[in-house]
């Protein structure tokens, strides 16, 4: 399977100086814990970096400390996320027929999940990671005035790894730059070219690192997982 990470962010909600997969997280930066996940997912047999190209010297730094067995290679990304996965897409080799995607953000995701959606892709051309969501949510309007109640038992907040055909990703990426369609994650792209999409459970530990308290429970699920070694 090849995998593309998105990188090119700037962690703008973390209030970082530098790109937030950068930051260090137990000894080891966000993009290394990344990697190491990657690494050690036995259906991942090639690696695509999309990141901004200011980065490109300390991701393969990382790169070379961690002595990965796998190609890695460094494609530059775009101004969005969306932007960044199509220029990631483009790059692909030939041969790749199935991609998965995976958030450079997500440094807790499992080897175990990474090849629990390659599998997945034996039998659906488009699968995201998600959990059921645990909160209820509320849909409000500008004024934060509650509108709808929405029934928690059919909502799933979305993750990555999200996987696809390569084919009919890109022309769903080649649409959405025609139509101007701007969305937040690939599964999205998907669903407005009416195309199926298949939930694979997820982890409850798999966050995005986003926030400065991302980095708090990051560190602390990191250093549980170490304990337990
Ligand atoms: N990403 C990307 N290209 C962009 C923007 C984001 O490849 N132009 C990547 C990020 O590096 C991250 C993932 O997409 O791994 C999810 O994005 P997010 O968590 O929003 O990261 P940032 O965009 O860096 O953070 P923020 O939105 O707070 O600035
Ligand atoms: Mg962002």
């Amino acid at each position: 399977m090849h995998l593309l990470i998105p990188a090119a962010g700037s962690g703008r909600r973390m209030g970082s100086d530098r790109n937030k997969l950068l930051l260090p997280v137990q000894g080891k930066s966000i993009f290394a814990w990344t990697l190491l996940a990657v690494e050690a997912a036995k259906t991942i047999e090639w690696i695509g970096v999309v990141g901004q190209p200011h980065d490109f010297e300390d991701f393969r730094a990382i790169v070379a400390e961690l002595a990965l067995t796998k190609p890695v290679v460094f494609i530059p990304g775009g101004k969005t996320r969306q932007e960044s996965v199509y220029e990631g897409l483009k790059a692909l080799p030939e041969v790749a027929s199935h991609v998965l995607i995976h958030d450079g953000a997500r440094c807790l995701a499992t080897a175990d999940l990474l090849d629990r959606c390659t599998a997945s892709l034996e039998t659906v051309d488009g699968m995201i990671a998600a959990i059921s969501v645990k909160d209820t949510i509320k849909v409000v309007d500008s004024d934060l005035m509650i509108q709808d109640t929405p029934d928690r038992s059919n909502l799933w907040a979305a993750q990555t790894p999200q996987g696809f055909r390569v084919d009919l990703l890109k022309q769903c990426h080649a649409e959405a730059v025609l139509k101007g369609w701007e969305v937040t994650d690939d599964a999205a792209l998907f669903e407005k070219c009416g195309l199926p999409v298949k939930i694979v459970p997820g982890e409850e530990t798999n966050l995005k690192v986003t926030t400065p308290v991302d980095m708090t429970i990051a560190a602390f699920i990191l250093g549980d997982r170490s304990a337990l070694l």
